[in-house]
């Protein structure tokens, strides 16, 4: 049985004490719910990949309550102090050098000489933080592939039964995953597009290059796999009109004939739209299956500012799905 946690003091010693003690506990942050492990335990690393279904290649971010924790294991340059100031505790997740001695484990860290590191700003998760101590390495909390889930319920639905607790942060504020920044090279690379935009830290690090877009990125982001939040559904994107067979997930006014809809935002708002997007992907996957419909069509949304997080989501959910 998953114990559901209340996010108050005991609920959070609680979690700590499970994580301490190799356990694995989902919890949530702004952006989705992680699934948690001490990220210096390599046999509750190993656990959470088998939890997740997780292909072994595909390294962790470590989750810190404050900069100062995060600088253990990573070596800051001066662009990372600094996006650091601006931006944390928040979406963002910098990928630096890892440091000599680091106890982080290989297995989390998949055995690259660099570490993924975010200071999360939900308030539970960074008592959760403080409480444990150390690193905790938390992908999204989906079977590995599937669409990251924004609350307590959706994480239950994935793995119920498979982990220790769910720590209930309530609904996710942001709802697409951090930003991954690669500054461990001279050009700062934009990884992932997520709750930062890329325009703010543009603003702060001048131009940055950006990950090629669709297939796998590895090296530098090795498990940014083109097929990935994935319902069951087939994904259709840029729909300008709805079929019978299709559910629709709209932006702005519907598209008109669709019987199951779920609309992003009415007002044409991004970070509603983002706060949105993974439940409404489940939504629509759900309602559909359950009355034979066939697809999801997607109506556009603007590239700029969240929307470029909202797009390669989409985009991803689209994506020909590979083998497992
Ligand atoms: O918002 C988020 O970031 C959520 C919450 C739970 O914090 N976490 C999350 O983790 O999205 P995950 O494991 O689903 O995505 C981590 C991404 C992957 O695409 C991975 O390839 C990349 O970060 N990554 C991790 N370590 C890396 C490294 N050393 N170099 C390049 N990319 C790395
Ligand atoms: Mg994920």
């Amino acid at each position: 049985m998953t114990e559901r946690l209340a996010a108050d003091s005991a609920g959070i010693d609680r979690a700590a004490a499970l994580l301490c003690a190799g356990a694995l506990v989902a919890f949530g942050t702004e952006t989705v719910y992680g699934l948690g492990a001490d990220a210096t335990d390599d046999r509750a690393v190993a656990a959470l990949f088998a939890a997740k279904g997780r292909p072994r290649f595909n390294p962790l971010i470590c989750h810190y309550a404050d900069a100062e924790a995060a600088w253990r294991d990573v070596v800051p340059d001066e662009r990372a102090r600094r996006v650091a100031a601006t931006f944390w505790p928040g979406p963002l997740t910098l990928v630096l050098p890892r440091r000599a001695g680091s106890g982080v484990s290989l297995l989390a860290g998949a055995g690259l000489d660099t570490l993924a590191v975010r200071v999360p700003a939900h308030p539970a998760a960074r008592a959760l933080l403080r409480v444990v101590a150390r690193p905790v390495a938390a992908p999204s909390a989906n079977r590995s592939g599937g669409v990251s889930p924004t609350s307590a319920a959706h994480v239950l639905a994935e793995l119920g039964g498979r982990i220790a607790a769910v720590l209930d942060c309530g609904p996710c504020r942001v709802g697409v995953e951090s930003t991954v920044l690669d500054l461990s090279a001279a050009p700062p690379v934009l990884l992932r597009p997520g709750g930062i935009t890329a325009e703010a830290l543009a603003a702060l690090l001048g131009p940055l290059a950006t990950a090629p877009a669709g297939d796998c990125v590895a090296p530098r982001g090795p498990g940014l796999l083109a097929s990935h939040y994935a319902p069951s559904l087939p994904v259709r994107l840029e729909a300008a009109t709805v079929a019978e067979d299709e559910a629709l997930l709209a932006f702005g006014p519907a598209l008109p004939g669709a019987g199951t809809v779920f609309n992003l935002s009415e007002a044409e708002d991004l970070a509603e739209a983002a706060a949105r997007l993974f439940a409404g992907l489940r939504t629509l996957d759900a309602e559909g299956v359950w009355r034979g419909l066939r697809r999801i069509a997607a109506m556009p949304v603007p590239a700029h500012g969240l929307g470029a997080a909202i797009n390669d989501r989409l985009r991803r959910a689209a994506a020909p799905r590979g083998p497992g």
